[in-house]
């Protein structure tokens, strides 16, 4: 190859050269993504990129020349990757600004008040009733809400057919076993748990099934079950007893009545009422007209019921009574229909 053939071959290179590094340039000045300038890199001055496809015809060069063109290859590279990194902490600024500008947290803000919740009135009354008689010496246990047909009816004195499992319209989840239609089913469990031991004194706060549902009847509700078992118990027991409690829970002017009534699981058995307290007696629509209210069932336990439940009914008695708290509550809070308990409006139970 002649001499003057090679000079232009130099010459040439170079500025090819020079001509890639001002497009390049120009690109990674142009570009406003990250990705976009990986791209750059790789095409001008990766591997496979223009820089080296360029420096292949290097090897038509005498090699005297080979230096002087390295020497400017390895500038344009340098000089590329310098604005390669530039361009990259600028556009990683930028995208940083971008994200603290979105992220930004404005601390003179007023925060987020979260107001503290309180007590259901209905557990507010189950824990007032449950005070009552800790108080007089009795203790709390917990039956169980899922129950079997066995507990329920048969150890209550209720046998299948027996006409008063129809007064309690049942949810039965198989023929066996069924949501609990009272709390009295808990009598025989903590019969049988205590037993042989003396007295036997608790209360069973708890909630119970029904399938009902109207403005004073919801398919599901609470009650609060009592019994006391001992050598000698006597229905006097019983009286003084709820007596006490409707005067803490009420008022120290209330007063009681008992009227004989029947429940298979007592015998005598009463429906207990205490002074209407929306009108002190006098009569009014809550109490239609008789200035009384019922509260709870109550009566002496059945022997058949003591027997089941491991103790013998010729040696020891026992009260047991059944409160329903919903209507307790109704009644102490002057709410007239009982659904109000249940839709949980905050505006209703703010009122407590
Ligand atoms: N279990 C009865 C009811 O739910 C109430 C009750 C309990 C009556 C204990 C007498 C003795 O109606």
């Amino acid at each position: 190859m002649a001499e003057q053939d090679k000079k232009q071959g130099i010459e040439q290179i170079k500025d090819e050269l020079r001509g890639m590094r001002e497009k390049a340039l120009a690109e990674i000045a142009g570009t406003g993504l990250l990705d976009e300038l990986m791209k750059l890199r790789l095409q001008y001055i990766g591997k496979k990129g223009e820089l080296t496809r360029i420096l292949r015809n290097m090897g038509n060069l005498a090699a005297d020349e080979r230096p002087a063109l390295g020497q400017l290859a390895n500038e344009v590279r340098d000089r590329l990757e310098e604005a390669l990194t530039a361009a990259a902490a600028r556009l990683q600024e930028k995208a940083y600004e971008i994200q603290f500008r979105q992220e930004r947290i404005d601390v003179t803000l007023p925060g987020r008040d979260r107001p503290p919740g309180s007590r259901h009135p209905l557990y507010q009354t189950m824990d007032e009733i449950e005070d009552i008689f800790i108080s007089m010496g009795f203790g709390v246990e917990e039956g169980f809400e899922i129950e079997t047909d066995h507990y329920n009816f048969e150890a209550m004195n209720m046998p299948k057919n027996h006409p008063a499992r129809d007064m309690q319209d049942t949810y039965y989840i198989n023929s066996e076993i069924l949501l609990r239609t009272h709390t009295s089913p808990t009598q025989t469990r903590v019969m049988e748990k205590m037993r042989p031991r003396l007295p036997v004194k608790v209360i069973v706060p708890g909630k119970v099934y029904r399938r009902d549902d109207d403005a004073t009847h919801s398919p599901m509700f609470h009650q609060v079950e009592g019994l006391m078992i001992d050598e000698g118990v006597r229905f006097s027991d019983l009286k003084g007893i709820l007596l006490a409690f409707v005067r803490r829970f009420f008022g120290e002017d209330q007063e009681i009545r008992l009227r004989p009534s029947y429940f298979p699981f007592t015998e005598p058995s009463a429906e207990v009422d205490c002074r209407c307290v929306m009108c002190g007696g006098k009569g009014c629509r809550t109490c239609k007209g008789t200035g009384w209210m019922e509260i709870l069932g109550s009566g002496m336990v059945h022997p058949n019921v003591l027997r089941i439940g491991g103790y013998d009914p010729g040696k020891v008695t026992g009260f047991a009574f059944g409160m329903g708290v919903d209507r307790l509550a109704m009644l102490k809070y002057g709410v007239d229909d009982l659904r109000l308990f249940f839709e949980n409006d905050l505006r209703f139970l703010k009122q407590f």
